[in-house]
């Protein structure tokens, strides 16, 4: 989730692009850089860090020129530092990107064998110097950015400069966002809309697959397809108030970051999956199939909702690997003299990757010889640093308290790991690793499919709104979803409610059943499907008042249930992702109905970085 800012036009385009940076700051990053061109020469300013540390740079050394590009980098493939910072400069090209080049190692490797000096880990670098190599081979700059996009896999917006053509400034898109807004003499290209917003209101939305090309001169841009072939596009007029510009038209961050999370499990995923051989690939990932090999046991550690993505590892890599995992509170672990040696995998699950029980609870084990393996969200935090292996999440920073984007996202890394750990160990084979990575594949489409159900759970929300007391029921794997449903619920709405094992009731909560209690029972048709119909039986003929989360199409649960909510069919290990979707929902609307602060809950921190 990076941020890009391009401009050309009357003004200096330094002030310009560096505005339209903090704008795009909720976006998250961790260096940032700007690029302009200057009597056929570009000029490049580069820093880690906050935005503040560019100002204070560019403070000292303005960048003079009316055509430039910025970014703020959020790290996906290497670490934040001046080095992997954006623009990125091949010979007299300069690019800014936002988005994963699933290919970038093969092509990496191609460029390098031609001679090819690369000075950064990034994927990104390679697609300047694949547009090099095309200018090198007689193109001139559009037909080399051109070729040089035909070539590349994955999702990218991008925004080029050439020292060649100083005065043409070229964008295209292809799975990650991109907005162009058009002034008086002056054209402006952004990751979003707050980027730009103070300057114009007039804005086209490209579309994946588009090519724009600006020219100083120019009245009007040129679209096309990047083969070439000429679109037209239709402006919009954009009211939005800069502060709903951020949350892209929506009312809060959290209901955003809801919405954000089929692109977040795409770009998890994006360019990890080896279907042809139903494997794993992570990039720059310190565990070798004889690290595996060597471990007898799993402890994975994490607080909160991180928790509860372990607690769904923990089904995930038992079933797959057929080794002991158990799952534990870092507050816990770290004090009760944990048994872990050299022989245990431990992993530890953190979004801000600085919760302090987690890091503590990662330094006891390893005190103790374990090795730490971290499933962050956020590059080169604290536990990732630490760690002896790290596997990001790409939810892009998630503002909201109550975590979404970043959950679905941990979910995908524990299947990524645990198929990883299934084929080191040959507990997974070729044939079943394709299947699951067919599951992953088509994961999205399903998230995207059950977001719909959003107008009809703010119906429930209405209709259950003044509830003091929730119960959150499931069994095998969708038992840590009704904790994490449970969860959501009170973090955001202040009502009290538990998740509960769908077979425990009746060893006590079932005395609480009446007709005050909604009680929500995850009853998808998984193995356990039975025994949880019996258990939602046994609410009803108590007189509780049941919201069933089931199968798409199941004609029992409507008939027994007041309240049904129906996600789409799925293999059984994918459906811990698809009944997230209606109880985040559920939280979300309720909240809103009540009048808290949804995003910033009170009492409650983004990162609880004390003990
Ligand atoms: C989740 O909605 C909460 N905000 C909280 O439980 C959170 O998951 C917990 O504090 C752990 O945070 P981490 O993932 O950054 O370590």
């Amino acid at each position: 989730m990076c941020g890009i800012v391009g401009y050309i036009g009357n003004k200096q385009a330094t002030p310009v692009i560096l505005d339209g940076l903090k704008r795009l700051e909720y976006r998250g990053y961790d260096s940032a850089g700007i690029c302009t061109i200057v009597n056929g020469v570009a000029v490049v300013a580069r820093s880690e860090g906050k935005l503040i540390n560019l100002e204070n740079l560019l403070a000292a050394n303005p960048l003079p020129g009316s055509i430039g590009i910025g970014h703020t980098r959020w790290a996906t493939h290497g670490r934040p530092s001046v080095r992997n910072a954006h623009p990125h400069k091949a010979g007299p090209v300069i690019v800014v990107h936002n988005g994963i080049i699933e290919n970038y190692l093969e092509l990496k490797d191609r460029l390098k064998k031609i001679g090819h000096v690369f000075k950064s880990e990034t994927d990104t670098e390679v697609i300047s110097h694949l547009i090099e190599e095309k200018l090198k081979g007689g193109d001139s700059f559009e037909p080399a950015v051109r070729k040089a996009l035909q070539e590349v896999r994955g999702a990218y917006a991008i925004c080029v400069l050439c020292e060649d053509e100083p005065g043409v400034l070229i964008a295209a898109k292809l799975g990650s966002p991109m907005v162009v807004g058009i002034g008086e003499s002056e054209f402006f290209v952004a990751s979003d809309i707050p980027a730009i917003l103070s300057y114009t209101r007039t804005m086209i939305f490209m579309e994946d697959g588009e090519f724009a090309l600006f020219r100083a001169s120019a009245t009007e841009p040129e679209f096309s397809t990047v083969a070439g072939i000429r679109i037209e596009k239709q402006s919009r007029h954009i009211d939005w108030s800069p502060l709903m510009a951020e949350k892209g038209g929506y009312k809060h961050f959290m209901l955003k970051e809801i919405y954000e999370q089929p692109r977040a499990v795409r770009d998890t995923i994006a360019g990890r999956l080896n279907e042809e051989e139903g494997d794993v690939f992570l990039e720059d990932f310190q565990l070798s199939d004889e690290d595996f090999s060597a471990i007898e046991r799993v402890c994975i550690v994490a607080c909160g909702t991180s928790w509860h993505s372990g607690l769904v590892g923990k089904f995930l890599l038992e079933e797959l690997c057929r080794i002991p995992v158990e799952v534990d509170i870092a507050s816990e672990f770290r004090y009760r003299n944990p048994v872990v040696n050299d022989k245990t995998l431990v992993i530890l699950i953190s979004q801000s990757g600085e919760t302090a029980d987690t890091l503590a609870a990662m330094r006891e084990a390893r005190s103790r010889g374990a090795r730490a393996l971290a499933i962050c969200n956020v590059v080169d935090s604290s536990i990732a640093r630490e760690a002896d292996a790290v596997l990001y999440t790409h939810a892009g920073p998630e503002i909201g308290v109550a975590s979404t984007k970043a959950f679905i996202t941990q979910l995908i890394a524990l299947y990524l790991v645990s198929i990883r750990f299934g084929r080191a160990v040959k507990r997974v084979d070729r044939k079943r690793g394709r299947e699951l990575i067919s599951g992953l594949l088509h994961v999205s489409a399903l998230i995207e499919e059950t977001l719909k159900l959003d107008s009809q759970v703010e119906k429930v929300a209405r209709r259950f709104m003044n509830a003091r007391d929730f119960l959150y029921l499931g069994r095998g794997m969708s038992y840590p979803i009704a904790l994490e449903g449970a969860l959501k619920l009170k973090e955001i709405s202040y009502i009290h409610a538990e998740g509960y094992p769908a077979g425990e009731m009746k060893h006590g909560p079932i005395a609480l059943i009446d007709e005050n209690m909604p009680v929500v029972v995850l009853v998808p048709k998984n193995s356990n499907y039975e025994k949880v119909v019996s258990n939602m039986e046994e609410v009803i003929a108590r007189g509780g008042r049941v919201i069933a989360i089931c199968s798409a199409g199941d004609a029992a649960i409507r008939e027994k249930a007041e309240v049904v909510i129906e996600i789409p069919e799925a293999p059984e290990e994918m459906t811990p992702l698809l009944l997230s979707v209606p109880l985040q929902m559920l939280a979300y609307h309720i909240a809103v109905l009540k009048g808290t602060d949804v995003d910033q809950p009170r009492n409650l921190a983004k990162s609880v970085t004390v003990e």
